[in-house]
């Protein structure tokens, strides 16, 4: 069982032709409404990745941007434990989706500021509690020493990139970030392996974009290259990614065979519109990786091992 506690968003999402450079605007399309929130799209994705019960807990205001974040969670077979503090908004997300599937984000992070470590459920029988950044550090960390006091494994997600108090990442049995969330904790060091080695979680992956991931564990490492596809939309995919790895290692499948399912669900999440509505159910992600291309070229699992410093 997955407890997920994290921020939920209602996105406005608007697509253009290419991302706005600061002082400049871009005529755009209609604008749509999307669930998302890293933390709302990460139990999604875990909840949709079947094989374990997945519970979240999320603040939203008594308004009516709350209504389809709580629906869309309902609908994936999320437990909910909402708070709902009387004078907050439920947070919002301004998208910009580019033609190209790449994205700019602004949060107004509302409700979500408001959880604290009083918010936390009883955690006896979860196996893992899955964080993001988005919700105060407070929490996390208060969230985080609860967890390895009672012999949960903690999965953070750090994003947004922000300086993480060694406290936290001392609580941390496996840390997923991308790569620039990466050197933002741990500097640039000569390549990718040097960076998660400086790491000081048990365990730690980072994702590269359409390359791929790269997870250590201990001193072992892995590699995933990335399943190729024409993006539409990134939003999400790396929530995709969290959520699906950690619904894979509650049903302790070996973490090689769980990055493959989170990298495959992450490239289907990047074919859709939308964060929680572009995520994959598991047949889905089965049927993907049943019929996906071998990655060749820069894609390769040889290219990849040379990035990241493996070879
Ligand atoms: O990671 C994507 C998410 O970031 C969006 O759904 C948005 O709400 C922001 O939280």
């Amino acid at each position: 069982m997955v407890l997920v506690a994290g921020s939920a968003n209602l996105d406005f999402v608007v697509r253009a032709p290419h991302l706005p450079a600061p002082g400049e605007t871009v005529l755009g399309g209609d604008f749509q409404t999307f669930a998302g929130g890293k933390g709302a799209n990460q139990a999604v994705a875990c909840a949709r990745a079947g094989g374990a019960t997945t519970h979240m807990l999320l603040a939203l205001g008594d308004d009516p941007y709350a209504a389809p974040i709580e629906a869309s969670l309902r609908s994936a077979g999320v437990a909910m434990h909402i708070v709902r503090p009387s004078d907050a908004a439920t947070g919002t997300a301004f998208i910009c989706v580019a033609d190209g599937g790449e994205n700019a984000i602004t949060v107004a992070p509302g409700a979500n500021t408001c959880l604290s470590a009083a918010d936390l459920p009883p955690l006896l029988g979860f196996s893992h509690l899955l964080m993001q950044l988005e919700i105060p550090l407070t929490a996390v960390m208060a969230y985080a020493t609860a967890a390895r006091a009672a012999g949960v494994r903690v999965v953070l997600n750090a994003a947004p990139a922000c300086t993480l108090p060694p406290e936290l990442l001392a609580l941390v049995d496996l840390l997923v970030v991308n790569e620039g969330e990466l050197h933002s904790l741990v500097g640039r060091a000569a390549s990718v392996k040097e960076c998660l080695e400086r790491l000081p979680c048990p365990g730690a992956v980072v994702t590269l974009g359409a390359r791929g991931c790269v997870a250590r564990l201990g001193q072992d490492f892995f590699v995933q290259p990335g399943y190729p596809i024409d993006p539409v939309d990134s939003t999400g995919a790396g929530d995709t990614f969290c959520g699906t790895l950690v619904a894979a290692l509650a049903q302790q499948m070996p973490l090689p065979k769980a990055l493959r399912q989170a990298s495959a669900a992450a490239a289907l999440a990047c074919t859709q519109m939308g964060a929680q509505s572009s995520i994959p159910s598991a047949s889905a992600v089965a049927d993907f990786l049943q019929h996906a291309p071998k990655a060749e070229g820069a894609l390769s699992e040889a290219a990849l091992r040379q990035y990241a410093g493996l070879t």
